[in-house]
């Protein structure tokens, strides 16, 4: 069957591979599901990977196959599956567990082991491809009426961890209720965000670099936020200092920046990948008087286990009744067959106005 590879560690190297078809006896103790491959996403950690920035092939291959962002259908289980079924619609995690106490427990995203094993990006093969096989453990189920939002379950489950991480630690401080969000980038996991702390009452301001109007403000306007843009400074003397700060703007100097703005006894979860080397000027002491002083704190969310996919797909559902058809403006841009993989990196690479580049795989 095709599969659309990389060389990781060379730039620009994408093409078609040949895999065999996997079987569901290939996972042991009859765990295995069989997925029919219907669509694909990319997103910034692919167009990373095909810089030649980030990945790793798995041991025995000199290329990987990409696509962490899946959703496909169910054709064969193994005799002990119980939660899902041929003809399922599902989605499947992307990191697999290493041998950290996080990873034995179920927690692969919190994996204190300095090597992950990551379907698509590192030393795991992805789901671009026409056929996967994987233990039911890391197989969540989509319902039939999302099946249109099916491809975003993976970004929608990374920003779920995020905002579920900032409410767990800030319960250290017992009665925190926030009530002004700024989300900082406006890609999927912005306006992701976006919608699931609208859904939680929160006002908020998604602040991203293009002026009104554009598709990006549309959407997250939709969700009933505010979409601006401007130095971050000036925005917080009009709202007032954020009690959160989501940055998802994949700029490390704006994750730094985010710093000199968020409100005492606040937030800031960083989300942003960044393989550059980029390099800034801190102003070092007023951040840590502030710091201190205010109670603040930072934390990094990367990855999301099992549960934060059922979290956010039963957000993305609660989503279409809160704000019907809108989360759907988000998947811009389709690109029909496997075949087409110089086309989807075009569009993943080049396409400005391209907010969510996917493949559709297979009708289904
Ligand atoms: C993926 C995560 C992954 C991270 C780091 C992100 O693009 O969505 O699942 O953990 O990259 O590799
Ligand atoms: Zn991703």
């Amino acid at each position: 069957m095709k599969a659309i590879a990389v060389k990781p560690r060379n730039p620009n190297s994408v093409h078609l591979a040949e895999l065999a078809k996997p079987k569901v006896s290939d996972v042991p103790n009859g765990r295995g599901v069989l997925v029919k491959v219907l669509k694909v996403g990319v997103d910034a950690t692919d167009r990373e990977i095909n810089e030649g920035l980030y990945g790793n092939p798995p041991p025995g291959y000199d290329f990987l196959v990409m696509g962490h962002e899946s959703f496909g259908i169910v054709e064969e289980v193994g005799p002990n599956v119980r939660h899902v079924k041929p003809g399922d619609y599902v989605t499947c995690t992307v990191r697999r567990p290493g041998g950290s106490i996080f990873d034995r427990i179920g927690h692969s995203d919190m994996t204190s082991d300095e090597t992950y094993f990551e379907r698509g990006i590192n030393l795991l093969h992805g789901y671009m491809t026409e056929h996967f096989v994987d233990d039911a453990e890391f197989v969540i189920r989509v319902p039939a009426a999302l099946k249109h939002l099916g491809v975003l379950a993976e970004p929608m489950s990374v920003a779920e961890k995020a905002i579920q991480q900032v409410y767990e630690a800030q319960r250290r401080l017992q009665v925190w209720e926030p009530k002004v969000a700024f989300v900082l980038g406006s890609g999927q996991i912005g306006l992701l965000s976006t919608l699931i702390l609208r859904l939680r009452g929160v006002e908020v301001y998604t602040i991203a670099r293009g002026a009104k109007p554009n598709l990006k403000a549309e959407i997250a306007e939709a969700y009933g936020a505010n979409y601006l843009n401007g130095s971050l400074g000036e925005i917080a003397k009009q709202t007032g200092a954020p009690d959160l700060i989501v940055e998802a703007t994949g700029n490390s100097a704006i994750a730094f920046e985010a710093m000199n703005v968020l409100g005492r006894d606040g937030a800031i979860v960083w989300t942003s990948i960044t393989g550059g080397q980029r390099k800034t000027e801190v102003p070092t002491d007023k951040i840590n008087l502030e710091w201190v002083l205010g109670n603040k704190l930072l934390l990094g969310s990367v990855n999301a286990n099992f549960r934060h996919f059922e979290a956010g797909i039963s957000d993305l559902a609660q989503g279409e009744i809160f704000y019907p058809g809108v989360t759907q403006k988000i998947l811009t841009t389709p690109v029909n067959g496997l075949d087409n993989y110089r086309e989807m990196m075009r569009q993943l690479v080049e396409a400005k106005e391209a907010l969510k580049v996917y493949v559709n795989v297979a009708e289904g």
